[in-house]
């Protein structure tokens, strides 16, 4: 299928295959098109059809509440193509100079328990695959409708593993099928790398990194690389992660490492939203803070007033991701200078 995006810079063309979602298949052609979560929570994606046929694949998607779909909005993330189609998107979409995500098939390997509610597993890859620290993959596994965003946990520029992170929710068929039996060898299909909440090469500022749950993957991701290339010998960060007690605390091991390698650059604060702890840093993790909060709320007290020299990083659930930005905002770090992935 032949698919033609009008956009504010004039009208450009890619080919979509029969079973593709209009938005992977574009990004595969190396275009801009718009989008954050690419699972149809966000509505970044929204389009309008000007001519042609499509098809939902996922009706009951969160961002549809958001689109106008009497007008023939739809969300290219969850929309294949049924015949050649124009679409009319908002944007300025051009090629892009970052290396275009592909379909890979990997392996599940590693699947580690870390708390009640949330699990460590690896996707071991057939070849290398490069990333920018703070990007994600489109995970789809057991034969399950539709497709899962997952941070990568790890960065070494290229891998042939990717660490992943999935925290347990109610109903979640993906957190369902990881946590009900071990996994490891099953097929795993991502699309990848996405994401533009990246560190990076060459940032030359001060790093403020605001994270609730699951959301510190990526987080994660950026210290290590920040960590590599000597960051923190320059500037400082400070790290806020959200979760609800202290039992519910994870890679605190890693956040620790690089908390020393920081060597008093690096500040990194649990924010407990369901539990008061009456001591000023972790029980066994004495390199980590703990406050008790919502962790916009304790970012917010703990920020210095003037923020707006530094590169700020978001991610978690959407309700979370809106409080830090506006606690962001409200210490004068430019819009511009805060990069988040919305996750539902
Ligand atoms: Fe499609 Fe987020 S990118 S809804």
């Amino acid at each position: 299928m032949q698919i033609g995006i009008e956009s504010r810079v004039g009208l450009t063309n890619f080919t979509c295959e029969g079973e593709e979602r209009i938005l992977f298949a574009g990004l595969r052609a190396g275009l801009t098109l718009p989008y954050d979560c690419a699972t149809g929570t966000c509505g970044m994606c929204k389009a309008r059809v000007r001519s042609g046929t499509v098809e939902t694949i996922w009706p009951e998607a969160p961002a549809f509440a958001k689109l106008q779909r009497d007008k023939g909005d739809i969300l290219m993330c969850q929309t294949r193509a049924t015949g050649d189609c124009v679409l009319r998107v908002p944007a300025n979409v051009v090629p892009s100079a970052a290396t275009p995500p592909q379909y890979r098939t990997g392996v599940v390997r590693h699947v580690e328990k870390l708390t009640h509610d949330v699990m460590h597993f690896e996707i071991a890859l057939p070849a290398p695959m490069s990333f920018d620290a703070g990007q994600f993959v489109v995970m789809n596994v057991g034969g399950l409708a539709g497709g899962r965003s997952y941070s990568m946990v790890n960065h070494e520029g290229s891998v042939e593993t990717l660490e992943l992170v999935l925290k347990r929710k109610p109903g979640g068929a993906v957190s369902d099928w990881l946590f009900s039996a071990d996994r490891t060898g099953q097929e795993a299909k991502i699309f990848g790398p996405l994401g533009r909440a990246t560190l990076r090469p060459h940032e030359d500022r001060d790093l403020v990194c605001i994270a609730g749950g699951s959301g510190i993957a990526g987080i994660l991701s950026i210290l290590e690389h920040a960590t590599a290339c000597g960051h923190f010998e320059r500037h400082k960060g400070q790290v806020y992660f959200g979760v609800r007690t202290l039992a519910d605390g994870f890679y605190l091991d890693r956040l620790s490492r690089h908390v020393e390698a920081a060597k008093g650059a690096l500040r990194v604060v649990l924010a407990l939203s369901h539990e008061t702890v009456n001591a000023p840093s972790h029980p066994k993790f004495p390199h980590i803070g703990v406050a008790t909060g919502f962790v916009h709320d304790v970012a917010g007290s703990l920020l210095d007033a003037d923020c707006a020299g530094t590169a700020a990083f978001v991610a978690g659930p959407p309700p979370m991701v809106d409080g830090a930005i506006r606690v962001l905002l409200g210490h004068n770090v430019p819009s511009t200078s805060i990069r988040y992935d919305k996750f539902g």
